[in-house]
This record gives C-alpha cells, structure tokens and sequence, in this order.
C-alpha cells in the first residue's frame, strides 16, 4: 500500500513553486531574512533601492555569517561578520582580511535562488517551478484601488489556508461577527471550472453587509447579494471577486501564501476595492478584512492537524465542498506531476 499523501508546508514538490517572501518595498532599505520551506534565506538589492532582487542562503560560506544582518554596497551584498562582498550572481568579490590584492577562493560564492518580482512582492522559488506566478488581472483594473493588508504570520499550513479560503460553506458558523448570515447556510450548486493547474467559481450568495454605509440608514437592507468569482492556481494563490449590486461596491481579495515553516505560513493579502475613495476608508476596508480573517485564523489554528489529506477518501466530502474537492484533485496533480 502506498504512504498517504498529505501536503504540509515541507513537501519537497512545494520546492518547485513561487513562493511570495517580502514585500517589493521593504527591499528597498537593505537585506531581509526570511524563512521558506524551513530555510533561511536573505533578500537583498545588491544595487540598491529598485534594482533587481537577489536570494541567497543565509549563510556566508565562509562562518556561516547571517547575511540579511549585512548590508547593500556598491552593487555587492556584504557580510557582517567578516566583510567579505559578493556580487549579485553570487560571486565573492572582495575579502577585506587580505586586502587588495588577495586572491579570492573560487568555492567563496552564494549559490542564487531564482527571484521575479510582480504584483509588489517578492517570490522565491527554490527549484525551476511549475508554475508560473498567477496574473492578477483585476490589479490593473483603474476602477480600483490598492489597499494591502499587513502580512500577517499564522500557524496554519499554506495548504490549509487555502483550503478555508475556497470553502463555501463556513461562512455563517466562522464570520458570524462580520459578513455571516444565516440564510446563507445552504451551498446550492457549484459550478468549479478546472483549468489546468487551477480553477474559476463564480457563485451568488448572501451576506450581512455591515460595511455599507447606507444600512445604517435603513436606505439599504442588511441581507444583499454577493456574486463571488475565484481563481485559484496552484500551490498557494488564490483571488476572490466580490461584486455587491445593491451597494454597488466591487472588492477583489487577492492572497498569497508564503509556506514558512513546518507550522507556520505568512499570508500576503491586498484588496482592489473601487470603494477606496480616501485612506480612511482604505483603513476601514483593511481594518474589516483583519477581523475576517482573525476569525478564519482563529478557528484554523486550533486545529490539530494542519496538513491537508490529497487522497480523497481520507476525508467525508459533501455536494457543498466541490471547490474544496477540486482544490485537493488539482494540489494532488501538482505534488505528483500527474496532471
Ligand atoms: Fe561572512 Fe566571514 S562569515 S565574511
Ligand atoms: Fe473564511
């Protein structure tokens, strides 16, 4: 009998995916240690502020010095042990301790993992990946406008994350303090449209909408329908089209799930909302999807197993988890290459 195949953030077929790991800004003043798969890695700008993006090991081969402790200069990352310089291609370029004419090792150099930036984030991917990065269609929509949520550190498993993200049938037992409303407890039919190593849903529903202004009033009523449209690519992105009619707002959560540790995920998130007519209402749009997702959050942590099961039976599947069942057939086809 073959070993049931489950996906935590440390499958080594997760290696050959784009993983996002920093924003495209916070580069911009010196290097950044991150964790992905359980390895630390340092992302940097040799060049400086809007130059291209370097990955690295986060070692120094020469006594393992932490290099996201070290700085950008002259085009070179240096260490902050010993001060040797290395080049973007990794190349070292300069050891201090032998002055300027002292031969440089040939085995002093970083080996680069591959790096693309889009969409204002930073990914990493470990081995050639899959896939590529997803396009985010609605990101130039000049109808909305970006608000991007703090990346938030959980401990969730990407797969998990993700999983909750494409589930239906969660929202009036886990939002019942935001959007959740009870006449939305039946999932009626889901028409999940595969593509490729992907899927689109578009599905209407009903939520409580206490983000319009004009319930307050009495002018709208509380209960209105939602269309929601998702994308889903694999491993670990997922967009979410929400078009309110009655209050007539359009809200594209985009989210990007960075596997950190065997137990952890970083999740980056912006809303494309055509609502933001001022920061205040950016930070009140930020401030609302913060309290969804603590509520997804709190409930994904207490979870006790975080790993999520890619052979069906493993689990009890119902007509009204069929985004969640695709989900599973389309990660299982990108962990064994059986598409
Ligand atoms: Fe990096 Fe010595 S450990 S220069
Ligand atoms: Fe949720």
């Amino acid at each position: 009998m073959s070993e049931p195949l489950t996906l935590g953030n440390l499958h080594p077929a997760l290696r050959a995916a784009w993983h996002p790991v920093a924003s495209a800004a916070e580069l911009d003043a010196g290097p950044v240690g991150v964790t992905l798969m359980g390895e630390r890695l340092v992302v940097a700008r040799p060049g400086g502020a809007g130059t291209s993006a370097v990955a690295f090991a986060d070692a120094c081969p020469h006594r393992n010095g932490p290099l996201s402790l070290g700085r950008c200069v002259d085009g070179t990352l240096e260490c902050p042990y010993h001060g040797w310089r290395f080049d973007a291609a990794g190349a070292c370029v300069d050891i201090p301790a032998l002055g300027a004419a002292g031969p440089v090792p040939g085995r002093a150099a970083l080996v680069p993992h591959a790096v693309r930036e889009a969409h204002a984030i930073v990914f990493v991917a470990l081995e050639p990946p899959a896939v590529d990065v997803a396009p985010i269609p609605d990101l130039a929509d000049p109808t909305l406008v970006a608000a991007w949520l703090p990346v938030v550190r959980a401990e969730v498993t990407a797969a998990q994350f993700i999983d909750n993200f494409c589930d239906l049938a969660h929202f009036p037992f886990v939002h019942a303090g935001t959007f959740g409303a009870a006449e939305d407890a039946v999932v009626h039919d889901l028409p999940v449209e595969r593509d490729g190593l992907g899927f689109r849903l578009r599905y209407e529903h009903v939520i409580e909408n206490h983000e319009d202004p004009l319930v307050a009033t009495g002018e709208h009523p509380l209960l209105q329908p939602r269309t929601m449209t998702y994308a889903y690519t694999a491993p670990f992105t997922v967009t979410l089209r929400l078009e309110l009619p009655v209050a007539g707002t359009v809200n594209t959560i985009a989210t990007w799930l960075q596997p950190e540790t065997a137990t952890t995920s970083r999740i980056f998130t912006v809303l494309l909302r055509n609502d933001l007519v001022d920061s205040a209402a950016a930070e009140s749009a930020v401030a609302y999807e913060m309290a969804v997702l603590d509520e997804d959050l709190a409930l994904l942590r207490a979870m006790a197993v975080k790993d999520v099961p890619l052979d069906l039976p493993a689990q009890v599947h119902t007509a009204a988890d069929r985004a969640t069942v695709e989900l599973r057939r389309i990660l299982r086809a990108f962990v064994t290459g059986e598409v």
